[in-house]
């Protein structure tokens, strides 16, 4: 079994975070997203894995590089152009040489991991295993209708859904998918959809398993989304302070402070929290539950809770900002505004603001 990891897009709902980098690189408790599905192919057993490269390569490769360092062999395949998931599938056939792959779109995160999909597939004996969970909103999604427990049909993005069970974005092939993505058509946003290529396996009488995910899933398409999903895997931290804590501080609940950080007097941390390495926070600094702090970041004076910092960071802003996305490299300063309390922003990376 092989593995196809997708790191393509342009993350426009993102923006202006993914202006300056790969949506698949934000961090989520301090590790880039791609890693947790990265993480998730190896433990499923899979040592050789195809990475979809789109327009907006930047800090991939640095980051994963050959994938030694995390146990894997990995390859790159360029995907210049939008064309698709069932396009990125097109491009790696050579890759596959005629074995079975789980195919993970890198902006999912997921609790459980991929083994399970990879023992319905090979129990079944199946083409294709689709992941799927039950979802408020499955306009979103593309969906699998189930009559009778059995998999009728797939549709991408329905503006009437009859299900609401969203493909999750992890699945496996078997070779028989390269027929399939080679007959579909491009679909109303021109794109070649995976969806459309399961749902001719389906047409051919071919296997096609739906699976349900057990533990949480989210897809991180909007801001929101990357706070949710921050908040899920912070509330399976577990606590460790590697770093240094005054004695006029105090830290809480369940809390990682990297190497060589510091916290400083007048300080408070509750958690779940995680701060990088190398920080200074302090003093008099509030750090409150599902923050993320990356590394080498400085807050003084200041309040931030249920957001996501990222590494290099400078906060001083006097103000308690909530619900936040700072990009990497940013300032926030302190102004003599009067503004209500609790500010939330989306600060894009090497951005200066006052507030
Ligand atoms: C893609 C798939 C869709 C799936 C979703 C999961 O949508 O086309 O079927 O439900 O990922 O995240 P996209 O992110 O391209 O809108």
């Amino acid at each position: 079994m092989k593995g196809l990891l997708l790191a393509g897009g342009h993350g426009t709902r993102l923006r202006p975070l993914t202006y300056t980098g790969n949506k698949h690189l934000l961090p989520i408790a301090n590790k880039p997203m791609l890693l947790y599905g990265l993480e998730h192919l190896k433990s499923a057993g899979i040592g050789e894995v195809a990475v979809i490269l789109g327009p907006i390569k930047e800090g991939v490769e640095e980051t994963l590089g050959d994938g030694s360092s995390f146990g894997i062999k990995i390859t790159y395949v360029d995907q210049p152009e939008p064309k698709g998931l069932a396009h990125a599938v097109l491009i790696s056939e050579d890759f596959m040489a005629g074995e079975p792959f789980v195919m993970y779109l890198g902006d999912n995160l997921l609790k459980q991991g991929v083994q399970d999909f990879v023992r319905a597939f090979d129990r079944d004996g199946a083409d294709c295993v689709v992941g799927v969970s039950p979802v408020k909103d499955p306009s979103r999604f593309g969906i699998a209708e189930i009559d009778e427990g059995k998999l009728v049909r797939l549709v991408e993005k329905p503006k009437e859904p009859k299900s609401n069970l969203a493909l999750i974005g992890v699945y496996v092939f078997g070779p028989a998918i390269f027929d399939s993505v080679k007959k579909i058509k491009p679909s109303w946003r021109n794109e070649l959809e995976i969806t459309d290529a399961i749902q001719r396996l389906l047409d051919e009488g071919r296997r096609v398993r739906v699976q349900k995910v057990n533990g949480w899933w989210k897809d991180t398409g909007r801001p929101e989304d990357l706070l949710e999903a921050n908040q899920l895997v912070l509330s399976d931290l577990e606590g460790n302070v590697e770093g240094e804590v005054s004695e006029d501080a105090q830290v809480t609940g369940r809390v990682a402070i990297g190497k060589d950080s510091k916290v400083l007097e007048g300080s408070r941390i509750r958690g779940p929290v995680i701060i990088g390495k190398n920080c200074l926070i302090g003093p008099n600094v509030y750090v409150g539950p599902y923050t993320s702090v990356g590394d080498e970041c400085l807050l003084k004076d200041t309040e931030v809770e249920n957001s996501i910092v990222m590494n290099g960071s400078r906060i001083e802003s006097g103000k308690k900002i909530v619900d936040s996305l700072i990009g990497s490299h940013s300032t926030i300063l302190n102004s003599d505004a009067t503004l209500p309390k609790g500010q939330k922003l989306i600060v894009g990376e090497r951005s200066v603001l006052q507030i």
